[in-house]
């Protein structure tokens, strides 16, 4: 009911005073209630999908409604949200009409086909697969690096979210370029196999386990060679240049969401380890940047944990960052090789600032800029 209807029925000296202030109160009641977003959640029974629920729930985002997606062969399975429990819903026969928003974590085949049923519905999409980043109408957003870019998504209806390696990065070199303007990036990943969905660390597991009893054989399925006590310089297809996808999208990304002039080159490398990425970055700047002063920029920058002693263990490791929001800078060093150089050590949950995390931040950023619903 709208508030002038309320007034005249106030108003209105037929009207029963004791029953419009109950019909007030009840309406009242109902805006009250009705501040929170319709949220969707796609992909719920993944990796991403439930760390998704699970950061909804962490940082309160307000919600009227949640509801769980993913493929028919799910439906009614369980899923946590916060101290709740959903259950899945059937992705194929699902309508977002409705639906504030929708955070997407399948892959790209199946994101091609219902992201823009969603889109269409009204629902803005937040997408983590790759199909939409490197569209010119999508905006790809990192909301501690560029959330000016999310007055773009009204052209699709659509935002996409970065790569778990090129998330964490351009998190930490948005400072160090507002600062001394970044030239040239050579980037060197340690990739927890968690970032290959579910199968991954069910081969990391399995393989690992195999090594100690010889009888059960586990071959590489998801990985190109064996995963377990071994490294694997190889992720996402090969291209003619000869480098990786993978590689090929921290470059592209980086420059479509700081600035098109930094060059980027990355070698991405897949280890044995559950959740957590890594990377080796080394920066050369057109202006001297001193590394206490860098240090001192990334202690005061959004997103970032600078743990940076010179001593055993003054750094941070994949274990650590695990369920955390931050991403964590260490070993930041001059480079005495150039002129303008630094390199530092970069780790991050990829499942979080990698992925769920991220599309959260940007869900919060919508609502905050442009729904403006609560
Ligand atoms: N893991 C990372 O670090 C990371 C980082 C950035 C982006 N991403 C991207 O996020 C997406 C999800 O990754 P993930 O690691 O969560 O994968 P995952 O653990 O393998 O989970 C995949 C999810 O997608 C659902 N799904 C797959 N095909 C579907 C279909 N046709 N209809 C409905 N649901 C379908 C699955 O549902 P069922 O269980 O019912 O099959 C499952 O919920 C991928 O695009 C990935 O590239 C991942």
């Amino acid at each position: 009911m709208s508030k002038s209807r309320e007034r005249k029925l106030v108003c209105n000296p037929g009207f029963p005073r004791g029953l419009a202030r109950v019909i007030a109160r009840a309406s009242l009641d109902i805006m009250e209630i009705k501040v929170g977003y319709r949220i969707a959640v796609v992909g719920a029974t993944g990796n991403v999908g439930r760390e998704m629920l699970n950061i909804l729930a962490e940082r309160q985002f307000p919600t009227d409604e949640v509801v769980a997606l993913a493929s028919r062969k799910s439906q009614g399975t369980q899923v946590s949200y916060g101290d709740k429990t959903l259950k899945c819903k059937d992705l194929d026969r699902f309508d977002f009409t409705g639906f504030d928003i929708a955070l997407f974590a399948i892959g790209s085949d199946a994101t091609k086909i219902y992201a823009p049923k969603a889109a269409k519905a009204g629902c803005v999409v937040i997408d983590n697969s790759s199909l939409y980043r490197y569209d010119p109408e999508v905006p790809l957003i990192v909301p501690e690096v560029n959330p000016e870019a999310i007055v773009g998504y009204s052209k699709k209806n659509i935002i996409a979210n970065p790569n778990c390696s090129t998330a964490q990065m351009v998190v930490a070199l948005k400072p160090l370029h507002d600062r001394a303007t970044i030239k040239r990036v050579v980037v060197s990943t340690y990739q927890s196999v968690s970032g290959a969905g579910k199968a991954g660390i069910d081969e990391l597991w399995d393989q690992t386990k195999s090594i100690y009893n010889p009888t059960d054989d586990k071959p590489p399925r998801q990985f190109t060679k064996q995963i377990a006590f071994n490294v694997i310089p190889h992720i996402d297809a090969f291209m003619e240049d000869g480098t990786t996808k993978e590689e090929w999208k921290m470059v592209a990304e980086t420059k479509k969401i700081i600035d098109t002039k930094i060059k980027v080159t990355a070698t991405c490398v897949r280890v044995p380890v559950f959740v957590g990425h890594c990377e080796a970055i080394n920066i050369e700047t057109e202006e001297f940047l001193d590394e206490d002063e860098a240090r001192d920029i990334l202690r005061v920058s959004p997103g970032i944990m600078v743990v940076d002693k010179r001593e055993d263990g003054g750094y941070v490791t994949p274990i650590e960052c695990v369920g955390d929001f931050a991403t964590f800078i260490s070993r930041i060093r001059q480079d005495s090789t150039i002129d303008n150089g630094l390199n530092l050590w970069c780790v991050s949950d990829n499942l979080r600032k990698g992925a769920a995390l991220n599309a959260v931040q940007i869900a919060e950023l919508l609502g905050n800029r442009i729904l403006k619903k609560g």
